[in-house]
């Protein structure tokens, strides 16, 4: 499908999806977060997908909800739209992993979106921060929550009550990104990263992020039990017994997704 504000290439089992409004740093607007469900819900369905790479341009990934859009809405409105509710939904309920790559600003609803994909990569001009606060608003999609279950209460209640930036040096630090690469090689490295991600077996690899994001959403004693009981299921895939036989016969496995 085309779509107007992005463009999706899919190569040897990568979809790259980058946001293109250029002209507003990729501001998300209604249209852009729509497309992105979209993008991202036929990625899940294309069976020449096993992993997604999502990026902006060189110098924002996504500079925050699109403040035009927002300005003249009122509580009713924004209450009765539920704004980006649905939408943000849509794409973390997407099954197979998704890679933020972010270089320069990752800004309010950008910092967010990274934070909803499966970790995130940057380049060493990234920038992270939630400047809701400076507009009279604060974070919503997300952003209070997983910010700070990502680098802790202090740093988080920090960012959200002045507005401040994180360079990536400090996100890394803090644990808000995975890895920091030169901006040349992000797209190439997160590419990479992704490629080997599409050599796994897909069903251990959506097993293994719908465990890891127990660990956001339940109690470490229903965590721990989901991820028992799903290492075990993966017992009765193909799979598993290939992986493990290869290992014993000194080979590269050979994974069916069964
Ligand atoms: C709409 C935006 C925008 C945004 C930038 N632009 N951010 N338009 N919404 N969030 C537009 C500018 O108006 C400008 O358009 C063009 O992009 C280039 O931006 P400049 O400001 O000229 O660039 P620069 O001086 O380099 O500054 C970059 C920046 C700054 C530091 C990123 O643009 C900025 O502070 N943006 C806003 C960041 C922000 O507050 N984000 C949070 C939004 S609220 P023109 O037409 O003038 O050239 C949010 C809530 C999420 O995200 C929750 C939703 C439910």
């Amino acid at each position: 499908m085309a779509y107007q504000t992005l463009t999706v290439e899919i190569d040897d089992y990568v979809a790259l999806i980058r946001l293109n409004r250029p002209e507003a740093l990729n501001a998300l607007n209604s249209q852009l977060l729509s497309e992105l469900g979209n993008a991202l819900a036929e990625a899940d369905q294309n069976e020449k997908v096993r992993c997604i790479v999502l990026t902006g341009s060189e110098k924002a990934f996504a500079a925050g909800a699109d403040i035009k859009e927002m300005a003249e809405k009122s509580f009713v409105e924004v209450y009765n739209d539920d704004l980006f509710g649905a939408e943000i939904d849509r794409i973390t309920a997407t099954r197979k992993p998704i890679i933020a790559a972010v270089s320069g600003y990752a800004l309010g609803g950008g910092c967010e979106l990274a934070m909803a994909c499966d970790f995130i990569i940057c380049a060493d001009n990234a920038k992270f921060g939630q400047p809701e606060i400076n507009l009279g608003v604060i974070a919503g999609i997300g952003g209070t929550q997983r910010l700070t279950r990502f680098v802790g209460k202090s740093k988080s209640m920090e960012m959200h009550l002045t507005g401040r930036f994180m360079d990536a040096t400090e996100a890394e630090r803090a644990g808000l990104v995975s890895r920091v690469v030169p901006a040349t090689k992000l797209i190439p490295e997160a590419v990479a990263t992704a490629r080997k991600i599409t050599e796994k077996s897909l069903v251990a690899v959506m097993a293994a992020k719908e465990a890891v994001n127990r660990a956001y959403e339940t109690t470490m004693r229903e965590g721990i039990l989901f991820e028992r009981r799903t290492f075990q299921a993966l017992f009765a895939t193909e799979d598993q017994k290939e992986g493990m036989a290869a290992f014993l016969e000194k080979r590269e496995p050979q994974f069916r997704d069964r």
